[in-house]
């Protein structure tokens, strides 16, 4: 077959080993490089690449494109953000600054609940419109896919005006958007005192769901001031009855017992794990659940960073996601979350590459297709303006990406979102 885009000149090209499914453990410091590598497309797939000569891949048409010897990799991939929703939460920083915990601001009405406000009152234009910005950002800091979820609605009518904005979304712009449910994420006012009420209303929308194709995944937020382990465990139970993968929040602030529950689910990821217990260890060792941390929140609620170097002694999968939300983790760039995963999460350069490739591929359930260069994979390729990796993660808090390529779509030039494209 020939390619219709050759990016050559690569001076090295960094790409997870191959393996039968998500990275493990000690497996995870590892990653295959390749010097002066080129990559070949066809369509939205790879279908070569390496260092060796590539001419016999040129037909009449083909467009290459010389990356001037810059460093590259999979395109990354960001498996857990709350990115539709309105508003932004500003004014609860001070209070925050002031100390006040994130679950005192929760159960005062706050936090959660005023985005939920903010985005019950929104039109679906205005969702889209803040959604986009955000996404625009995204694949400017080399983000190729992303996992968006609801649960700012908290009702039937915006939780459904979430998930269909977040589709049309990944049907009009080049990311490629896995969509989750998340009715269950916080108590709404409504039924503060009438959970069970408002679990068997979550449940109910999972048919409108399904024939909506709204969402591939179910998630719960199993946490004091939210939901315990027995909704968890009715939530996702019905959710998998129905079709669903799950996934869940669990040991973001206290070890109640979701990780265990996770695993015994299958869920395919348990993310957060600040709190993470012996129990929750044990349980991820003995399953396939990914282990997803996210490092920002931490930063950003000042609090405690999950164990991830015990976490990767248990020989567990590990990735790293963004948490993108606009209460405790307000920051598009994808790059700070790995400079973090480096100095909190004390994590090697390679382990950071896997963790937001290949083995995030796999907590989204796409690691048979995308997070690493290989034939007939997604042809998501990112080109950053750094001599190497290590540099990337060491100097912090910049964009280094030059290129973006997203299903063979050249989506960010020379720093550039191209809007054309
Ligand atoms: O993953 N922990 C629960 N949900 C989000 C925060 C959402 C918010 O504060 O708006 C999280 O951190
Ligand atoms: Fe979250």
């Amino acid at each position: 077959m020939k390619a219709d885009y050759i990016v050559y000149n690569i001076g090295t090209l960094l790409n997870p080993i191959a393996s039968k499914g998500p990275l493990k453990g000690k497996k995870m410091n590892h990653v295959e490089t390749y010097h002066d590598a080129f990559v070949a497309f066809n369509g939205h797939k790879i279908i070569d690449f390496g260092t060796h000569d590539f001419s016999s891949l040129i037909k009449e048409d083909t467009v290459t494109y010389d990356a001037l010897g810059k460093l590259a990799t999979p395109g990354l991939i960001d498996s857990h953000t709350h990115v539709v929703h309105a508003g932004s939460r500003e004014y609860e920083f001070e209070q925050k600054m002031q100390g006040v915990p994130y679950l005192d601001i929760l159960k005062a009405g706050g936090g959660i609940l005023s985005t939920v406000a903010s985005t019950r009152e929104a039109t679906p234009e205005a969702l889209y419109k803040q959604a986009q910005k955000s996404l625009i950002k995204m694949m400017l800091n080399g983000v190729t896919t992303v996992e968006g979820k609801s649960g700012y609605g908290l009702d039937h009518e915006t939780e459904l005006k979430q998930l269909q904005v977040q589709k049309q979304l990944n049907a009009d712009l080049p990311i490629n958007i896995v969509s989750t449910y998340m009715g269950a994420h916080a108590l709404p006012k409504e039924y503060k005192n009438d959970k069970q009420t408002y679990l068997d209303i979550v449940i109910k929308l999972f048919p409108r769901i399904k024939e909506e194709n709204l969402a591939a995944f179910v998630d719960i937020f199993c946490e004091d001031g939210a939901f315990d382990v027995y909704d968890s465990k009715k939530i996702l139970t019905a959710a998998i009855k129905q079709g669903f993968k799950v996934k869940i929040h669990a040991d973001e602030i206290h070890a109640l017992g979701g990780v265990p529950l996770a695993v015994s689910l299958k869920a395919v990821s348990a993310d957060h794990l600040m709190a993470i217990d012996e129990a929750g260890l044990n349980a991820l060792a003995n399953g396939d659940t990914i282990a997803t941390l996210l490092p920002n929140t931490s930063f950003y609620l000042n609090s405690e960073y999950a164990p991830a170097r015990k976490i990767l002694d248990y020989n567990i999968a590990l990735a790293l996601a963004s948490d993108y939300n606009p209460g405790s983790s307000p920051s598009e760039n994808f790059l700070f979350t790995l400079n973090l995963a480096a100095i909190h999460l004390k994590l090697s350069p390679n382990e950071i590459l896997n963790a937001a490739t290949l083995n995030a591929a796999y907590a989204i359930d796409q690691g048979l297709h995308k997070g690493r260069i290989e034939k007939n994979r997604s042809a998501d390729l990112v080109l950053y303006d750094a001599p190497n990796w290590p540099y990337v993660l060491y100097h912090y808090a910049t964009n280094h990406v030059s290129d973006v390529f997203i299903q063979g779509k050249h989506i960010v030039k020379d720093s550039k979102y191209r809007e054309e494209i």
